[in-house]
């Protein structure tokens, strides 16, 4: 302080220097958004209600969440417009979040943090949406009835010889028409086409229920094989029934493909919305969303693999062991979907 007043020219630099402290403080201020966000989700897993009061303990930025089916949402922000109060868009399946960017109700993101945290076949190349917890589409097989290496890709399930065999969900679920649109990405649509005859004839029973119950279905000898993801088998081994531990430990993991391109996954993601009222605190988010603490939290709480390479505590994850996936961009499953609807209805696969 004494060394200022000695010296009336520092005196006038700081009175200089306070004003345009104070100027800016304003104009930052007048820029600043409220501490609000809109969320739209159609994921519905606690764990994400950790993750979301981690996001608000972290920034003071209060959430607001809207949930439904994902068709729902897309819906109700179009029909929004420009009043639209969503700032961020959630779902799972990057089938979904190409159908939510194709109906205008993203706008692209521009984060030099996200484009380098999410691997670039996770997210959308031009920035609509990102990838934050990814999950494989595995086989499941029966540990009393299939020899270890009989079936390694999801071509083998087209084998005759596993007619009647085989059970998995309906072809109109976007699990199942993403992976037909990664298939088309890979080979073209008439091996794609070959492909889903040859599974559709080789199920056990008509197309039903999710895929925890495919795994069930294996479990209680109605099928040898199933399609079904990753955590809904991890869920079952974590389980605190008794009854869903049994089932798992009935049910064997392959990862398909290991000697090719790669086993097929998925991610949930999020893009923020077109008429976001909080653009900068969606995009604080989805940045969030890509941070150690929270990738962490997708791996434990919901039994997904986390997007960035990052150490984490999940044991029963862990058990199933490491693969190699199917580097495609997820994000032309969306483009092939109405492809594979097509193929799925042609051949039967209801
Ligand atoms: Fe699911």
């Amino acid at each position: 302080m004494t060394t200022w007043l000695r010296h009336p020219f520092n005196i006038g630099k700081l009175l200089i220097f306070g004003v345009l402290l104070l100027l800016t403080t304003a104009a930052s201020a007048a820029a600043a958004e409220e501490p609000v966000l809109n969320i739209y989700t159609a994921r519905h897993y606690q764990s994400d209600d950790e993750i979301y009061a981690a996001f608000t303990r972290e920034t003071g930025i209060v959430i607001n969440r809207i949930e439904d089916k994902e068709d729902a949402l897309i819906e109700r922000i179009r029909n929004e417009g420009e009043n639209s109060p969503a700032d961020i868009f959630i779902t799972a399946d990057a089938g979904r979040l190409w159908r939510a960017e194709d109906a205008g109700i993203l706008r692209p993101v521009d984060s030099a943090l996200l484009n380098d945290r999410v691997p670039v076949s996770l997210r959308d190349p031009q920035g609509y949406w990102f990838g934050f917890s990814m999950r494989a589409r595995v086989i499941f097989y029966s540990k009393a009835e299939v020899e270890p290496g009989a079936v390694t890709s999801y071509e083998d399930l087209a084998d005759p010889k596993w007619k009647g065999k085989v059970c998995v969900r309906s072809g109109s679920n976007v699990y199942n028409l993403s992976l037909l649109g990664s298939i088309i990405e890979e080979s073209g649509e008439e091996t794609a086409e070959k492909w889903a005859q040859g599974v559709a004839s080789n199920l056990a029973r008509e197309p039903q229920g999710g895929d925890t119950d495919q795994i069930k279905a294996v479990a209680a000898g109605e099928c040898q094989l199933a399609i079904a993801n990753t955590y809904y088998y991890v869920r079952l081994l974590k389980s605190d029934d008794a009854a869903d531990r049994a089932v798992a430990e009935k049910v064997g993991v392959i990862f398909p493909n290991q000697a090719d391109r790669g086993t097929h996954v998925n991610i949930s993601g999020a893009g923020v919305a077109i008429h976001a009222p909080h653009p900068e605190n969606a995009i604080r988010f989805l940045e969030f969303l890509a941070s150690d603490e929270a990738q962490r939290d997708f791996a434990i709480g919901n039994n997904e693999y986390p997007v960035v390479d990052i150490t984490f505590d999940n044991p029963e994850l862990k058990s199933l062991g490491e693969f190699k996936k199917d580097p495609v961009n997820v994000g032309t499953y969306g483009e092939n979907q109405a492809a594979a609807q097509a193929i799925y209805d042609r051949v039967g696969w209801k």
